[in-house]
């Protein structure tokens, strides 16, 4: 039986900072190859799935890229979904309203750990 608790080691917290590039990793969305990505915005590290919520598309102009020029936003490279990083909320743009899928992570001893849930697994190869 596979739990649904267990953490994976994600990232080194040093990896993450402020405000900077994010780590982005593989995983399985509903049993399909998709990308997440988590950075660390005021201090917390936050993850959610590189998926737009106005079509499931890749939100980074480059990648790990994810954050507008003034370090404010997530922002979705196709239209300008704009996002408030903390919480995945779209505030402007097509999906104004919607919101980013968000996962579970936490940073403990200076590692970034993930918890993979019913929809978000781990890739069978990772
Ligand atoms: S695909 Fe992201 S705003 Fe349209």
């Amino acid at each position: 039986m596979s739990s649904t608790l267990s953490e994976l080691p994600l990232c080194a917290s040093e990896d993450l900072l402020e405000r900077g590039a994010a780590h982005v990793f593989d995983v399985s969305l509903w049993g399909e190859p998709a990308r997440a990505f988590v950075l660390r915005f005021d201090g917390h590290v936050v993850a959610y799935m590189n998926r737009c919520a106005h079509v499931p598309a890749e939100l980074d102009w480059q990648p790990g890229q994810f954050l507008d020029q003034d370090q404010r936003w997530i922002i979705c490279a196709i239209h300008g979904a704009t996002y408030e990083p903390s919480n995945g909320h779209c505030v402007a743009g097509p999906c104004r309203g919607a919101r980013l899928m968000g996962l579970a992570v936490s940073e403990r001893d200076g590692q970034v750990y993930w918890y993979p849930d019913r929809n978000i697994q781990p890739t069978s190869t990772a």
